[in-house]
């Protein structure tokens, strides 16, 4: 689904420049859950800003079922993200007015879906992450766990192939946390959908259950590790089907 070659990605701040990475060849294939980790600094939301078309390298290339990504024009950046990525991020980042099925519709909505349709996938969503009985509440009614929840819907409304996950579980308790991994291993399970899930993580634990662990230090790939597949199509997954 992705193919990463040679990329380099270099910030440049003032007179100093950081290489946030510095060479990454990587293929990610639809079905995957990937696990980014690695110590702070080491260029895991850099990785993830450029799989989601957030960002551009400096060189190399970055191939989407055979389309060159890296270096669109913000426009079809944003183009390409619309239709093809849904994020989730740390902090949620919901609409703090909205209610949990309008927050899930915003992306629809704007991509001139019309309501009752956008509403109903909304709806259909929400049931499917477990929170039918929320749909009303604002993100101040809910649990942290909860508003992860209603941010994984949203990125899922457009029906993404790719799903991109920074730190999703870093505010939540290890019990929620386990909830929202478990929720991401069947998106990404899904056979339904070609669909690969990457999420960047601190956590060793939650790394553990995803079918690929990328460690990054120093924006490079130390280590890719899928031994745990099996383990992970066991257990949390087979729970929640
Ligand atoms: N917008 C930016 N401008 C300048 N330098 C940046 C920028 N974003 C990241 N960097 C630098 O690039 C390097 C990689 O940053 P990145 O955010 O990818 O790390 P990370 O692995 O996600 O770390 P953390 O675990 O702390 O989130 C760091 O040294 C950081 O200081
Ligand atoms: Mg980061």
């Amino acid at each position: 689904m992705l193919e990463l070659s040679e990329i380099v990605r270099t910030y440049r701040i003032g007179g100093q420049s950081v290489r946030a990475l510095d060479g990454i060849d990587l293929r990610i294939d639809a079905g995957q859950f990937v696990s980014v980790v690695g110590p702070s600094g080491a260029g895991k939301s850099t990785l993830l800003h450029l799989l989601g078309a957030l960002d551009r390298p400096d060189r190399g290339s970055i191939r989407f079922r055979d389309r060159e990504i890296g270096h669109l024009d913000d426009d079809r950046q944003s183009e390409f993200r619309r239709h093809h990525v849904g994020f989730v991020f740390q902090f949620f980042n919901l609409l703090p007015t909205l209610s949990a099925w309008e927050n899930v519709a915003v992306p629809k909505l704007l991509d001139g879906t019309g309501l009752r349709a956008t509403k109903d996938r909304a709806l259909e969503l929400l049931e499917l992450v477990g929170l039918g009985d929320r749909v009303e509440h604002r993100p101040s009614e809910l649990s942290g766990g909860q508003m992860q929840r209603v941010a994984l819907a949203r990125a899922l409304v457009m029906d993404p192939p790719l799903i991109l996950a920074d730190e999703p579980t870093g505010n939540l308790d290890s019990k929620t946390g386990a909830d929202i991994m478990a929720l991401l291993a069947r998106i990404a399970h899904d056979d339904q959908h070609e669909r690969a899930v990457v999420m960047v993580t601190h956590n060793t634990e939650a790394a553990n259950t995803t079918d690929r662990v990328l460690t990054l230090a120093d924006g490079r790939i130390i280590a890719d590790d899928s031994s745990r597949a099996a383990v992970a199509l066991g257990d949390p997954v087979a729970e929640v089907r």
